[in-house]
């Protein structure tokens, strides 16, 4: 008898499963809650098909994953559900002429959430409302595999650096509100992360990239830190590493936000696209738990 009711199945041999058997509308019990936060934990990306959740039901799911953040503050300010602060809404639909969500029609770059905070968020989880025709599928991206993907020569050159992530745009490419655009990453707001990462327990490394844009390694010149980023962005962001999902309505995606890149393919702006997100903070009783630590 297995101690879990639900199904895993692998997509891609470096990320991602889909989790089948669960109705998620329905309540979860803490057998079932501990064995998925074990499977975020395996698989970095889990994704649920053919669910039917409710603001409340998105809210009580994610929670058994850790403790929720507000919705963050947009390009269109804070945006979120009526009534679920926690609830914020990635769209492009305008209602009586106002955005009702973030990030637009258009590319987000690979980035990992918020990684411009201390303690960036542990995980996020993101439910199709409605989707677009073609375009606007999320793609994935293991940092253990990036790391791995690294030539020898440039894993010895990253080891021990810090990079400072950015915390005045967002993955849309849209300034945050409250912030004017940098212009000399060597003292734009930030903060300072290490560039190279190992899970405490298996030993494996990860890159800690966040994003691109804006990006500075504070021990070398802005030229030198660019020439490195880009170096190390062209080996370790290949498109052949990345898994793509491509939305169904009803789908939920969550991803493990420390070990993990995401970015969103553009879509036609006149088509309608339609996510509720939460976004999951270290939960306390596990930040002495090394798995979730960003640590040297
Ligand atoms: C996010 C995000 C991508 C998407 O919610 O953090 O980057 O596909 N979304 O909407
Ligand atoms: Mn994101």
């Amino acid at each position: 008898m297995p101690d879990t009711d639900f199904t895993i199945h692998p997509v891609t041999p470096t990320l991602g499963a889909e989790i089948g058997g669960l109705d998620l509308s329905r309540p979860l019990g803490p057998a079932t809650a501990s064995a998925l936060v074990e499977a975020l934990d395996h698989h970095l990306v889990l994704v649920f098909r053919e669910q039917t959740l409710s603001d409340a039901d998105l809210v009580r799911i994610s929670g058994h994953f850790g403790p929720l953040d507000k919705a963050p503050i947009t390009e269109n300010g804070r945006l979120h559900a009526p009534g679920y602060e926690e609830v914020y809404v990635i769209s492009n639909i305008t209602e009586n002429g106002r955005p009702i969500g973030a990030l637009g029609a258009g590319e987000s770059v690979w980035h990992a959430d918020m990684t411009y905070l201390e303690t960036p968020p542990y995980a996020s989880s993101l439910y199709a409302l409605e989707v677009p025709a073609e375009g606007g599928d999320t793609g994935f991206l293991s940092m253990f595999a990036a790391y791995d993907a690294l030539p020898e020569p440039l894993k010895r050159r990253v080891e021990g650096l810090s990079i400072k992530h950015d915390s005045t745009t967002n993955s849309g490419g849209y300034l945050r509100q409250g912030f004017s655009p940098p212009a000399d990453v060597a003292t734009s707001p930030g903060t300072v992360h290490p560039l190279v990462i190992a899970h405490p327990v298996t030993g494996a490394k990860a890159l800690l990239l966040g994003r691109r844009p804006h990006a500075h390694i504070p021990s070398l010149s802005v030229a030198a830190s660019e020439a490195l980023l880009d170096e190390i962005w062209a080996a370790a962001v290949r498109p052949e590493l990345a898994w793509h999902h491509r939305w169904r309505v009803g789908d939920l995606v969550m991803w493990d936000n420390r070990w993990t890149m995401h970015r969103r393919d553009p879509f036609p702006a006149d088509q309608r696209r339609r996510m509720h997100r939460t976004q999951i903070a270290v939960p306390a009783d596990r930040r002495q738990d090394p798995r979730r630590t960003v640590a040297a």
